[in-house]
Order: C-alpha cells, then sequence, then structure tokens
C-alpha cells in the first residue's frame, strides 16, 4: 500500500516507520526541514528503543521517505494519516489549529479518491468536519473516506506498542474505506474494533481517562491509608488479583503528568460542559491529581517544622515518567515552585530530562550530573521519577551523602523492608513511615 504520514512526533514517526517495516511504501512529512533532513539521514529525533534501528533498515530497503514537501508526499497515495499534535486549547479542548492547517494545506494536491485516517486525539465529530472541508475544498470532484484510528502507544515503549497492542480501533462508516485499513493492519495480527467514527473518538478520550481514573482512585486509598495505617502497595496487589479490576495502573504516586491524560481530561470535562453535562468523576480525578503533589510538599514542610527556609532539597528524577525526556505536565515542575516560593534550595538530578526541564522549572535551580553530587550536604531527598538507577540506587548511600538521612519517595521506588533498622527517615505514599 502506498500510505503518506502527515506529523512525525512520536505517534507519526512510529506509525509510519512501522508500517514501512511491514512492507508498505511510507512517505512521512513534516514542514520542520530540519526534522526532515535528521531522518533522512536515519537518526531519529526522539529515543524509542528499537526505533532508530527499524528507520535506518527501512530507509536502505527504500521503502521509507521523508519530505517537507505535501505535493511530493502526498502524490499517488492511497492513504494519508493525520499524526499532527491536537495540544490543549484556551477553553481546556483540544487546540485544531495544525490539524486544520494540514487539510487546508493538502486539499490543493489531492486529485483523486483518497482516504485520511486521524491517529491524532481529535473532539467527537472532528473527522466528520475533516471530511466536509477537503471535499468543499478539493480542486477536483473527489470522495473523502475518513476513518478514526486512535492511537494508544505509551511513550517509551511506542514501538514495542504497535506490534504489541491490545486492540486497534477503526472508525469508519464506508465498507471499502474500512476493507482497506483492516488489510493494513493485518499483518500485526491484533484484534481490531470496528466502529462509527464518533465512538473511535470517544473510545480514545474514555480510554485515557478511565486510566487517569484508576491512578486518582489509587492515590485517593492510598492517602487514606495513611491516616489509618495501611499498606497501598497491598490494597493495590489485593484489589487488581480481581480481573474484572486488573492490577495496572494502580501504582500510587505523586500523580499522572505527560502530554495526554491532564490534557485529554480537560478536554472531556470541557465537552461535557459545552453539552451541559458535566463530567462529576472526572472533575474529581483532575482535582485529586492536582492535589496529590500538594500533599508530598506539605508533608516535607511538616517534616521541618513548617519552615524550609534556606535547606536544600535533592529533587530525584524530572520527567513525568521513567524512560523518556519528556517534561510536559511533570509533576516535578509544580514540586519544584512550591520548594523554590517557600525559600528552599534545590539540586535536580535527572538522567536525560535537564535541557527540557531548564524551561519549566524555577530558574533558581541548580542541575547536577549524577545523584550523589545531589544528595550532598543536601537536607532530604524527594524522588519524583522512578528511573531504574534511582529505583537500584544502594540506599546506604543516602545516609552516606544526606546532612540528615531523609527520603520522601514520591514514587514508591524501594520496599519498606530495605529501610528498616538502615538510620534512614524513609517517607513513601500511602505506606506506614
Ligand atoms: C498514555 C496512555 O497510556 C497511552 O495509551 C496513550 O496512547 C498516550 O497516553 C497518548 O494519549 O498518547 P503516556 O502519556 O506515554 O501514555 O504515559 P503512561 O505510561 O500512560 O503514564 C501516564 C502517567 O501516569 C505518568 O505520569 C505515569 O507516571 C503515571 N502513572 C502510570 C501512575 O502514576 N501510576 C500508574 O500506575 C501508571
Amino acid at each position: 500500500m502506498n500510505i503518506a504520514v502527515i506529523g512525525t512526533g512520536y505517534v507519526g514517526l512510529v506509525t509510519g516507520v512501522c508500517l514501512s517495516e511491514i512492507g508498505n511504501n511510507v512517505t512521512c512529512i513534516d514542514i520542520d526541514e530540519e526534522k526532515v533532513k535528521t531522518l533522512r539521514s536515519g537518526k531519529s529525533p526522539i529515543y524509542e528503543e528499537g526505533l532508530e534501528e527499524l528507520l535506518q533498515t527501512n530507509i536502505q530497503r527504500e521503502r521509507l521517505h521523508f519530505t517537507s514537501n505535501y505535493e511530493e508526499g502526498i502524490a499517488a497515495k492511497e492513504v494519508i494519516f493525520l499524526a499532527v499534535g491536537t495540544p490543549q486549547g484556551a477553553d481546556g479542548s483540544a487546540d485544531l489549529t495544525f490539524l486544520n492547517t494540514v487539510c487546508s494545506d493538502i486539499v490543493k494536491y489531492l486529485h483523486n479518491d483518497v482516504v485520511i485516517v486521524t491517529k491524532s486525539t481529535v473532539p467527537i465529530g472532528t473527522n466528520e468536519n475533516i471530511k466536509t472541508s477537503i471535499e468543499q475544498n478539493a480542486v477536483t470532484n473527489l470522495t473523502v473516506r475518513v476513518v478514526s484510528n486512535p492511537e494508544f502507544l505509551r511513550q517509551g515503549t511506542a514501538v514495542h506498542d504497535t506490534f504489541n497492542g491490545d486492540r486497534i480501533v477503526i472508525g469508519c462508516e464506508n465498507e471499502e474505506a474500512m476493507d482497506i485499513m483492516e488489510e493494513i493492519y493485518k499483518p500485526y495480527n491484533i484484534p481490531i474494533v470496528k466502529t462509527d467514527l464518533r465512538s473511535a473518538e470517544m473510545i480514545k478520550y474514555a480510554s485515557n481517562t478511565f486510566l487517569a481514573t484508576k491512578i486518582s482512585f489509587i492515590n485517593e486509598i492510598a492517602n487514606l491509608c495513611e491516616h489509618v495505617g495501611a499498606n497501598v502497595d497491598d490494597v493495590a496487589n489485593g484489589i487488581g488479583m480481581d480481573s474484572r479490576i486488573g492490577g495496572r495502573f494502580l501504582k500510587a504516586g505523586i500523580g499522572y503528568g505527560g502530554s495526554c491524560f491532564p490534557k485529554d481530561t480537560n478536554a472531556i470535562i470541557a465537552l461535557g460542559n459545552r453539552v451541559d453535562y458535566p463530567m462529576f468523576i472526572l472533575e474529581s480525578v483532575q482535582y485529586v491529581n492536582e492535589k496529590q503533589t500538594d500533599l508530598l510538599v506539605d508533608k516535607i514542610i511538616k517534616r521541618f517544622s513548617g519552615n524550609i527556609e534556606d535547606i536544600t532539597i535533592a529533587l530525584l528524577g524530572l520527567a513525568f515518567k521513567a524512560n523518556t525526556d519528556d517534561m510536559r505536565g511533570a509533576p516535578s515542575v509544580q514540586v519544584a515552585h512550591r520548594i523554590i516560593d517557600a525559600g528552599a534550595k534545590i539540586n535536580a538530578y535527572d538522567p536525560v530530562a535537564v535541557e527540557n526541564a531548564k524551561s519549566v522549572l524555577p530558574k533558581e535551580v541548580n542541575y547536577v550530573k549524577t545523584i550523589e553530587e545531589a544528595l550532598n550536604h543536601a537536607n532530604c531527598a524527594v524522588i519524583l521519577t522512578d528511573w531504574k538507577e534511582i529505583k537500584e540506587y544502594p540506599i546506604s548511600l543516602f545516609r552516606q551523602y544526606l546532612s540528615y538521612p531523609i527520603v520522601f519517595d514520591g514514587r514508591n521506588c524501594f520496599s519498606l523492608e530495605k529501610f528498616n533498622g538502615s538510620g534512614i527517615e524513609y517517607h513513601s505514599i500511602g505506606r506506614p513511615s
């Protein structure tokens, strides 16, 4: 199949590379010429395990191409995937500026009937609008078949998720287009959910906001566990073994972040308000998530008798989750701002996110290159991202480097037993101190 993919962010690039890997002839299009140059040379601008190898192999096989020219990129393509960003807009709903610009930019080069597939997360009804707008503005009389094909990849495991997804959702109201999509996805051997356009668009929002709900739910239970002396890890294990509940996304911590959960929760709340059906559960999910970082900072301040002025805090991990340098929606941003506002100093360590952190953390933050440098003479350590090297850090070094051996673990990286008799004061989320 001849396919174009517009947008080479982590969704578009991984989609394009993997579709070429299973034998399609794919052209990825991005208006960023520098990025296109980098990609043509076989280098991936984002780190995703396994991506660069597949990129290079398929460029060599001549079935993966990159361009910033729409006319060249979509020429003779049967299917065009749209994978541009849909960031949060001013009123909380998704901002469709990039998507609308792409649609008006490509329409002048469309001369034959085409299938347009939306991978971007878009508000309900967007695919119908895409169809109408392209058909109305096309230079020749053509039929556009639109497909909603939401993406469920996680950052950090995107290639693995593409080949091992739980399901592929195809929303479409045209049989021929549905057949084309089934044909494209056949080699993945993943169950396909066929539905209409609006339901497919809703499945994406409902999936992400349901997972966000699981996280806020377990965080709320964790906070209650702290009051009554229970252990949330055991509670999560005990409820998660019930297959109706499922054990995943029940890890208590400082709350969810990233570019998707916060944005999609906001978008669904905004949609509910627009149609006069307020989303009470999701409003609470969002409230609990915002409060979760505050609770951790409150705990730190309380431990220092209400005053952290002039103390030094080692922040370990800044990215919104492990294995990414992405700082979008990272809880570390709120934590760092509150700590600096309260007059404390911060030594911050992250294996890869420091460059991105510099533009969102307070300017007073001191960035260091190792965990030891962060801990050295600090009054306590605060763990915010569960990087492997942090989870595997020898705890004796906390005692060796910190001037007060106190650890606040916002990700429950360590078992409680590890700290028994260690001489280190260990505070985690939802577990006895
Ligand atoms: C999420 C979804 O998991 C993907 O299915 C979806 O495709 C993607 O959004 C998207 O819409 O593009 P992602 O944002 O990469 O993927 O990250 P997740 O691994 O889902 O983690 C989200 C946040 O929840 C992180 O801050 C993580 O630390 C937190 N989390 C996750 C918890 O606090 N507890 C958990 O048990 C799981």
